[in-house]
């Protein structure tokens, strides 16, 4: 790939640009002035464009800069001005315009806060499914009581099983599974042997009775992500819902996914990422340190926006708890109620960014 050395004058980007300018448009020559939509070039053409020059050059353009922007010499001196669309020239995103979101999880997990979450957790496990209020608002929320405790629902997970397409037979590894019945729904929906793992107890514990009663081929481990311990090679799919905040590492656990998947075994993350200072003009799913990262050990990744869908499932938590408050108090779950609506409160009071990261591990070379 070659790439720019920020700030590179327009002639620079100009040459740069040419040969796929050329090849895309296929005509004989690429002048500043030529303009790409008066050259034959339509929104096909454009999108080829825009991903190739991402793929190629590491310059990450929206399409809408081309449209507004037409000419070569006029798209060049847009991406001049906009040393950000060059992912080398691009500084690690920022949580809150101070820290890193590296430097933010290594706080966040630190052994400490890791140990009150845990203990949160467990507790959240014990009490969830005995409660009738909280399966009622996991049916309102999610479409189905599944024990819930992520942001996921029917529609996302669906989407998420359509991109990795697992077979019968297939070992998937569901990381962050909680009582495992996600797990289970994707053990029934694709005939895959699915592994669960946990750091909860109570949750795993819960998980693995089920397992045993049941027929299907699942099984679940009590397990630290930032430690995982399977043979390397050993997984065909993995996803991590709503999970991969809980590392210190991220890059490591990453690399640890890519050394557990088989050759052309696929990644699947679910993750928010809190706007806090972001604009949506900033904001790009490339420029996120897990992107980075994702390119960095896969060599490519995809991610699909549920952002819209995110700043809806908030407001609808919090609309059905505040319904169902007199209802979790009659049963005495007064605790795991303010746990939900906490949680719910602080986040419908902000606007978030969702994507659905999905990577794929090489074959190897014959
Ligand atoms: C937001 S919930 C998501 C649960 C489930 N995937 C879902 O979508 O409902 C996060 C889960 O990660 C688990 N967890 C937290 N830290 C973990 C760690 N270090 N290793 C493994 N699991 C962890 C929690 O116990 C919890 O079940």
């Amino acid at each position: 790939m070659s790439t720019l050395t920020a700030p590179s004058p327009t002639e620079t980007i100009i040459d740069l640009l040419a040969p796929l300018w050329i090849e895309t448009l296929g005509v004989p020559s690429a002048a500043p002035a030529d303009d790409f939509f008066q050259s034959g070039g339509h929104s096909l053409k454009a999108m080829l464009f825009v991903s190739q020059l991402e793929k190629d050059h590491g310059i990450c353009l929206p399409l809408s800069a081309l449209v507004e922007n037409p000419t070569l010499g006029g798209l060049a001196d847009y991406i001049r001005s906009n040393p950000r669309l060059q992912h080398e020239a691009v500084e690690p995103f920022s949580i809150d315009g101070k820290e890193t979101q590296i430097q933010y999880l290594l706080r966040y997990n630190d052994p400490d806060k890791q140990a009150m979450r845990n203990a949160a957790y467990e507790s959240y496990y014990a009490q969830a499914l005995r409660s009738k209020a909280h399966a009622e608002f996991c049916r309102q929320v999610y479409g189905e009581n599944y024990g819930q405790h992520g942001m996921a629902d029917f529609t996302q997970l669906d989407a998420m099983l359509d991109l990795l397409a697992p077979e019968a037979g297939d070992r998937l590894l569901d990381v962050g599974c909680g009582y495992g019945l996600i797990s289970t729904y994707m053990a029934q929906k694709t005939g895959a042997q699915v592994v669960g793992i946990d750091l909860a107890a109570s949750a795993i514990a819960e998980a693995s009775e089920r397992a045993r009663l049941g027929d299907l081929p699942l099984e679940f481990h009590r397990m630290d992500l930032q430690q995982i311990d399977f043979e390397p090679e050993s997984f065909d799919h993995i996803v991590s819902i709503d999970t991969i905040y809980f590392t210190r590492d991220q890059r490591q656990t990453i690399r640890d996914f890519h050394e557990a998947l088989k050759p052309g075994g696929k990644l699947a993350i679910f993750r928010t990422f809190p706007k806090r200072s972001f604009t949506s003009d900033t904001w790009r799913p490339d420029l996120t340190e897990l992107a980075v990262i994702l390119r960095e050990v896969f060599g490519d990744y995809r991610a699909v926006d549920f952002s819209a869908e995110e700043n809806q499932h908030w407001a609808s938590k919090l609309r059905v708890l505040d319904s169902l408050r007199d209802d979790f108090i009659a049963e005495g779950f007064e605790e795991l109620f303010v746990f939900r609506h906490d949680e719910a409160a602080y986040e419908a009071g902000i606007q978030q960014f969702r994507y659905l990261f999905t990577a794929q591990k090489p074959f190897r070379e014959a």
